[in-house]
């Protein structure tokens, strides 16, 4: 009965201004794709922020509010249903719960209720009965253990009970670790579900949600191997200029972002790490809630411990989330025993590569490491989608991430006026850049677009709301030239 729409959900859209977040260009190491593909399954990109609406509807009403809220936030759905069907006269109904209610003696569930341990956020709807929440819904309430999950309740009714059925609800829900912003909606007097148009019903449940904070926000998640959590779109900052880079990374964790790429050698860090310390500040985020990745060069062999204690200083957020050897080179090992003793000090939580293209360049590291890599950053986008790695490492739990989305500064406009992307752009009322960005999370690759415009940064955070289908996978996997721009970059 569960719904599974998509991995990720709506995106929480605002209009941002913000001070001039800017230009450049970057790359690294080379070689052909190797062979020997093993067909394992990708990694796990299960989004823990998807939310569960669940419902009881006696005679349509709730239904439709359901569907229409779990359209809305892209969230699974459940319909609660009794073992025995009510009358059918709602007369008789309320004389049988009252009844129930009075003697305690609730009704029995049909036994296929969620297992909620995926979800965080659920959504719980029914009618009012009596000025009380419906029987059925009371014993799913009085019968699951809410621990840890956040609870969102609503109601529909005729305009009466409200008060009866908030209390009634709160009293009888166990244990949440909190409940959200409830709301009824009124059904005009007949109580036809279709009284109500979808576009009356999106805007009353856009508003409850906007006003009450009570939309989820948009992060798509992959459990690395490391058992962290990493958000699968984020900013890249590749040619921001400190200022730049505390603006943007600011005003995208305000937009609901919660991951941001920088590197030693972006010259950033420092300017990063204000702007999420700011973002903290202010309250818009916790440290926790923030994923900050940055990447050490090969050149620091000598010293790797000194290279990660200064960047651990200019970003200053206590620890790095995610520390990538930012291309390969003549000590790997060296550096990497640096990474991995940042892991074991606490000061970094997840270690990785990037620009290691080949199954042989993996398997030298995965030779040498005694903390496999959670994470490989490798160019990635519509002319660059060759698979063979991201297949080969899914055995170690290791998920990749993509660089260039948009093929980079100088190249974008190949990208964008690409004639399927244009065609799935007009489909779907997207812009060029979100239908890119849907397609890169959807083949299982984190997304890191580059931005120094909010627009562009509110855009391509608009990419929930939507999902491409197996056919236009394969039509934009036709695009694949196994064209990389920077090839020539690093050898
Ligand atoms: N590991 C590595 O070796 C490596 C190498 C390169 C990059 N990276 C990382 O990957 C990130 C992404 O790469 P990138 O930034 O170089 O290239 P990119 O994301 O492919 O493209 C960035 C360009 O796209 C434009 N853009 C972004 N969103 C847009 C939108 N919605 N509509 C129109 N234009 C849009 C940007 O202009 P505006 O500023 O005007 O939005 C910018 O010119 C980097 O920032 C960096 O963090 C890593
Ligand atoms: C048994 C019963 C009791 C009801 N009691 C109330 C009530 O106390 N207050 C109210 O406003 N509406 C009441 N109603 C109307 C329903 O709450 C309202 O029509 C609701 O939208 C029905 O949702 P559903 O179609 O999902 O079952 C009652 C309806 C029934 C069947």
């Amino acid at each position: 009965m569960i719904r599974k729409t998509l991995t990720c959900m709506l995106a929480c859209v605002m209009g941002l201004t913000m001070a001039g977040c800017s230009d450049g260009s970057e790359g690294e190491s080379s070689s052909t794709v190797a062979d020997g593909t093993i067909n394992a399954t990708l990694p796990d990109t299960s989004a823990t922020a998807t939310p569960l609406v669940v419902y009881y509807s006696y005679s349509g009403n709730t239904r439709r509010i359901a569907q229409r809220l779990a359209t809305i936030i892209d969230a699974d759905s459940y319909e609660i249903r009794t073992v025995d069907a009510y009358p059918e006269d709602p007369h008789d109904t309320a004389e049988v719960s009252q009844q129930e209610r009075n003697s305690g003696d609730l009704p029995e569930l049909v036994d296929d209720l969620p297992d909620l341990e995926a979800y965080d956020t659920i959504y719980i709807g029914g009618p009012i009965w009596n000025g009380y929440v419906a029987t059925p819904l009371e014993r799913y309430l009085e019968s699951t253990d809410f621990s840890g999950k956040t609870v969102v309740p609503f109601s529909t009714s005729m305009g009466s009970g409200q008060s009866g059925y908030l209390d009634d609800f709160n009293e009888r829900v166990r244990d949440p670790e909190a409940i959200g912003s409830y709301t009824d909606i009124e059904f005009p007097g007949n109580g036809d579900p279709d009284a109500f148009t979808d576009e009356q019903i999106d805007e009353l449940l856009s508003d409850w949600l906007d006003d009450n904070d009570a939309r989820p926000h948009a992060v798509a998640d992959v459990t690395l191997n490391s058992g962290y959590t990493m958000p699968m779109l984020g900013l890249g900052t590749w040619t921001l200029s400190d200022d730049e880079a505390e603006d943007c990374v600011y005003h995208t964790l305000e937009d609901g972002y919660r991951l941001v790429d920088t590197a030693q050698y972006y010259g950033n860090e420092a300017g990063v790490g204000r702007g999420v310390r700011k973002a903290i500040a202010d309250g818009i985020v916790t440290r926790d809630e923030v994923f900050v990745t940055t990447k050490i060069m090969p050149g620091t062999y000598a010293d790797p411990d000194g290279a990660i204690q200064e960047s651990l200083d200019r970003l200053n957020l206590e620890y790095i989330d995610l520390l990538l050897l930012h291309q390969p080179g003549s000590h790997d090992e060296e550096v990497y025993r640096g990474m991995e003793r940042a892991v074991d000090e606490g000061v970094v939580r997840s270690i990785g590569i990037s620009n290691y293209y080949t199954q042989e360049a993996v398997d030298e590291v995965l030779s040498f490491a005694r903390i496999t890599p959670a994470v490989i950053q490798n160019e990635h986008h519509i002319y660059n989608q060759d698979d063979t790695l991201q297949r080969y490492v899914s055995q170690y739990g290791i998920a990749m991430e993509g660089w260039y989305p948009f093929g980079g500064r100088g190249h974008t406009s190949e990208s964008f006026n690409n004639e399927t992307i244009m065609a799935l752009a007009d489909e779907y009322g997207k812009t060029s850049a979100q239908i890119i960005l849907r397609w890169q999370l959807q083949t299982g690759f984190i997304a890191i677009p580059g931005s120094s415009n909010p627009d562009h940064i509110a855009e391509n955070h608009d990419i929930f709301d939507f999902e491409l289908t197996d056919e236009d996978m394969r039509s934009i996997g036709a695009i694949d030239e196994g064209l990389r721009y920077e090839e020539a970059w690093h050898d």
